[in-house]
């Protein structure tokens, strides 16, 4: 259930074992190829779009980085990926990533169905789970093996299993006003920034597109930001002395996200598995939440693998199990991001020098540099032939 990242990267992987699927999704084709949300790939990500064969326009069109810039009190430190660690991260749009894999499904004529409506999962107690559904007024019933709940932080899945779960949940002071502006990229990769005016990000969809982002109140009122203030805002917190020449253009795209920190566990109950959003949210900084939406549905299409090989629920019963380890380090390391670089409201001198110490600790030890790196480019990913050979 769902057609983001998650869901069509399981079915996709599902597809290559040879398994059956149907995947549904409530919006239409445009909109979920039109959403713009995530913009960095981790390596892992990258090396398994290549691993499926779905690397070839990501290798055209995305943007290798091999470091990015932390930069406060008017100065960039660059955290350098390739030296740290031999890995790099790739700026490539979640919704292309999306594009790439409905099109792989629709050209192998497998089901994916837009625009349903009426969604609920039944029986999932039992061996045969349902799926109820309509599509144009017509009513539909699907029985399966497994339902995989793919549909978001506010699909239905979750709610249809939230007495077998616990919810940890943490929200923050800030959201972020992300921008899409017809503007040359200031710098060549990523710039992280934080200023005393709060938290600043530089980042890019391609030569002649910026993806950018300001700190801003958790229930602000986008009408109070007109271009000319984003900019300037925008100038103020990424300025640094070196010559960074913020470039002015057209905004075609403004929208603010609130952040948030939530884990549900277990990930799963009876024959029903959350993955991605649906089970867990990281905050932005980190660039995190797609990349662990797609690891959990690595996870869980191994175990549908082994189920359907042998018989043997033993996968899909350790699926939290191997899929948490994963998710509390991502939730870990995007809260020690956010907490690194926003500013509270309510932030005392001391402790925004306590803040500026650990970015100059950051930015000058190997050790805390190498930690920072290792993390955002991402760790390995169990995938179905990892383990099958
Ligand atoms: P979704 O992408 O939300 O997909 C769920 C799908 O299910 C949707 O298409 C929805 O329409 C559908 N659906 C909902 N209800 C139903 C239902 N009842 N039945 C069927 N379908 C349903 N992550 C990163 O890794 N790197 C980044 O740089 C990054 N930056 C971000 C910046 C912003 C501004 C935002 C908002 C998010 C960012 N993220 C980032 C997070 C990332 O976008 C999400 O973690 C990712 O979309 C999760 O994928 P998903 O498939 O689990 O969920
Ligand atoms: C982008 C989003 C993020 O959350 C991030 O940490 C870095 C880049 C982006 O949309 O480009």
């Amino acid at each position: 259930m769902g057609a983001g990242p998650a869901g069509l990267m399981l079915s996709h992987l599902l597809h290559l074992q040879g398994i059956e699927s149907i995947v549904i999704e409530t919006r239409s084709r445009d909109y979920v190829e039109h959403r713009v949300r995530a913009g960095v790939l981790e390596q892992p990500t990258v090396d398994l779009m290549h691993e499926i064969g779905l690397g070839k326009r990501l290798a055209a069109e995305g943007l290798t980085h091999e470091g990015i810039a932390l930069r406060f009190r008017g100065h960039s430190h660059r955290i350098d990926f390739a030296d740290l660690t031999g890995s790099a991260i790739t700026v490539y749009g979640q919704q292309e990533v999306v594009k790439d894999l409905i099109a792989a499904r629709l050209e192998a004529g497998l089901p994916l169905h837009f625009d349903v409506e009426q969604v609920t999962a039944t029986d999932i107690d039992s061996s045969r789970p349902r799926v109820q559904f309509s599509v144009d007024g017509t009513a539909q019933t699907l029985e399966a093996d497994v339902v995989a709940g793919c549909d978001g932080f506010h699909g239905v899945c979750r709610t249809t299993i939230e007495k077998a779960l616990t919810f940890f949940e943490h929200t923050y002071p800030f959201a972020w006003l992300g921008i899409l502006a017809r503007t040359h990229p200031s710098s060549k990769e990523l710039v992280y920034a934080s200023h005393d005016n709060g938290f600043a990000l530089h980042s890019m969809r391609g030569p002649d597109v910026t993806r950018q982002y300001l700190q801003v109140a958790p229930d602000e009122d986008i009408d109070r930001w007109p271009d000319e203030r984003i900019w300037q805002e925008l100038g103020t917190r990424l300025h640094d002395g070196d010559g960074f020449e913020l470039e002015i253009g057209e905004i075609f795209d403004k929208g603010v996200t609130p952040m948030r920190s939530f884990v549900a566990e277990p990930m799963q109950s009876g024959r029903l598995f959350l993955v991605g959003d649906a089970a867990h949210i990281v905050p932005p900084t980190g660039a995190k939440g797609m990349n662990l939406a797609i690891a959990d549905a690595c996870v869980l299409s191994h175990a549908i693998g082994a189920f359907c090989a042998t018989g043997s629920d033993e996968q899909l019963d350790e699926y939290t199990a191997n899929c948490l380890r994963r998710v509390w380090r991502a939730e870990q390391f995007s809260a020690f991001m956010t907490a690194l670089l926003h500013r509270p409201q309510d932030q005392d001198p001391f402790e925004r020098r306590l803040q500026l110490a650990h970015l100059d600790y950051v930015t000058s030890s190997r050790a805390a540099a190498m930690s920072l790196a290792e993390n955002y480019v991402g760790l390995p990913l169990v995938t179905p032939w990892a383990f099958n050979g």
